[in-house]
């Protein structure tokens, strides 16, 4: 067990004392005087504070992009962090920097840093990027002058500066990823009285640490992941813990497992680790994770956060409660099963005590041919859902065979509609029968109004995700303008 932090900057190895609440961002700016990374929003939505972590995963170091404001340095623990100013070599700009010159794509430079470490991020990460990934990953860097059509010309422009795809990778990548895949991981264990910080390795670990020290127990103890939801807690809202503890070094929850008849993600499944591996097994699920936060927050968030968090609004929850897609939770008193369509038991209260985590999530597969998620925001991309929606049917011969709706943002969690579900089944597939389900699906909700729409709001926009769902699978039904 170790009370400090090893980690790589810029290819540079370096030591820290653990502090539970330092972010990467004040670690960098603050303690080691890198300035080249801006705060803007502080939490989450600008991607000023950018950085690129590289971690290794399946035997192999990947890069990603993160934000710095968000990521606890007390996670770095054997990981690469790279600044803007580990791009240039002396006077010799990286070629990045230089297809943003010759684009005219910086002006005041704010964004620039963030901007530059996206790309790289991108660029690591995958050979050859296509367009819908470079604007993947470019969409949580917000840039207030010089506008995204030049941002977007970048890889034009860097196409002609490369002579090949390695040009890109930096010096010191190849020695560190060495020194990286030797690295000895054990667990972090560090307590000043106030903040304590545990990160374990393993389940096993964990579970030892909880049972030798009992006092961490219910009201003072904190999970902690990709941290987006803690930290912003954290950072703006005061929320402080005695003690934080680590999933993320966590082997086991990182693993995928995908077979014909469901899907397992680990607990500590990102979400932009989720989308790559179902896009192609489940597409409608990857297509709601697209539709949240941004690269540099899904790289670190994870599937299992997002439902543990608990918000009436998580985008996760309804498509996973629609599929009926089970939980395994772990903890002091052994292994247990939930459904998620079960988890909720009111305002953030989980069906789980606070010392046992969520293991794994296990997702059905080939039960329904119609999955469709829809989210209303005050904007398309990061934002959080003022209402969201997920069904899932089996339609057979123009019948409704099963039916699973499952709503956020109209009740104190997210609710599964049992009655408007009951209310689908055997009739069916048409227009009438899901606007004659309306009344059902608005006597179930139980939304209050707040800054992001009133309950009347909030009831509309429900029925109307109601039918958008049947336009959806209407439209699936149209192949080239005619029926499939
Ligand atoms: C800028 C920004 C944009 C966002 N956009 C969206 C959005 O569009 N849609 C949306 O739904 N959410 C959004 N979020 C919320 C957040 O990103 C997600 O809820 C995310 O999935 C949380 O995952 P995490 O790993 O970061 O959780 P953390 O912050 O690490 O943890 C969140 C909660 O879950 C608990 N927890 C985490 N992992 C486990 C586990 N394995 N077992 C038990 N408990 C656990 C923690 O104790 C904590 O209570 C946004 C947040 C930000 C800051
Ligand atoms: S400072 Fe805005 S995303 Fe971190
Ligand atoms: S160049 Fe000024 S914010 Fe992007």
């Amino acid at each position: 067990m170790k009370n400090t932090i090893s980690f790589f900057l810029n290819g540079t190895l370096k030591e820290i004392q653990v502090n539970a609440e330092t972010t990467v961002l004040e670690l960098l700016r603050n303690s080691l005087e890198l300035n080249g990374i801006k705060e803007g929003c502080g939490e989450g939505d600008c991607g000023a504070c950018t950085v690129v972590i590289g971690e290794v995963r399946d035997g192999k170091v990947h890069y990603k992009s993160a934000a710095g404001c968000l990521y606890l340095a007390a996670k770095l623990e054997g990981k690469h962090v790279i600044t803007i100013e580990g791009l240039a070599e002396k006077e010799k700009l990286h070629p990045i920097q230089e297809a943003i010159l010759k684009a005219h794509a910086t002006q005041c430079g704010f964004c620039t840093p963030g901007v530059s470490l996206s790309i790289l991020a991108l660029y690591l990460e995958r050979k050859n990027p296509t367009k819908e990934e470079f604007r993947r990953y470019l969409e949580g860097n917000l840039c207030r002058c010089t506008g995204y059509v030049s941002i977007r010309k970048v890889p034009e422009y860097l196409k002609e500066l490369m002579v090949c795809s390695e040009d890109i990778r930096l010096k010191y990548l190849s020695e560190t990823e060495e020194k990286q895949m030797n690295f000895i991981q054990e667990d972090i264990y560090a307590d000043d009285g106030i903040h304590g910080f545990y990160s374990p390795v393993s389940e096993a670990n964990l579970l030892e640490f909880l049972q030798n020290h009992p006092e961490f127990t219910e009201g003072n103890i904190r999970f902690l992941n990709g941290g987006s939801d803690v930290v912003v807690g954290i950072k703006k809202h005061g929320q402080h813990y005695r003690l934080l503890v680590d999933l993320s070094r966590i082997e086991t929850l990182h693993k995928i497992s995908v077979n014909k008849k469901s899907i397992t993600l680990g607990g500590g499944v990102s979400l932009a680790r989720m989308i790559d591996s179902v896009q192609d097994i489940f597409p409608e699920f990857s297509d709601t994770v697209l539709k949240m936060c941004s690269e540099q927050m899904r790289s670190i968030a994870t599937v299992a956060g997002n439902i543990a968090n608990a918000s009436p609004v998580a985008d996760t929850v309804p498509l996973l409660m629609a599929v009926d897609a089970i939980l395994t939770i772990n903890g002091p008193r052994g292994l247990r099963a939930i459904p998620v369509r079960e988890f909720f038991k009111g305002y953030k209260k989980l069906a789980k005590q606070e010392e046992e985590w969520i293991s794994a999530i296990t997702i059905p597969l080939g039960e329904y041919n119609f999955i469709h998620f829809e989210k209303v925001s005050k904007r398309r991309e990061v934002d959080i859902s003022s209402v969201n929606s997920a069904i899932a049917l089996k339609v057979e011969n123009g019948i409704i065979k099963t039916a699973h709706v499952a709503s956020g943002g109209v009740g104190a969690t997210t609710l599964y509609m049992r009655n408007t579900s009951g209310f689908l089944r055997g009739r069916e597939m048409k227009e009438e029968t899901f606007s004659e389900a309306y009344e059902t699906i608005a006597a179930e909700a139980t939304p209050i109004g707040d800054v992001r729409g009133s309950a009347e709001y909030r009831k509309a926009v429900l029925q109307n995700l109601l039918m958008k769902h049947y336009l959806a699978y209407e439209s699936s039904q149209e192949v080239d303008g005619h029926e499939a």
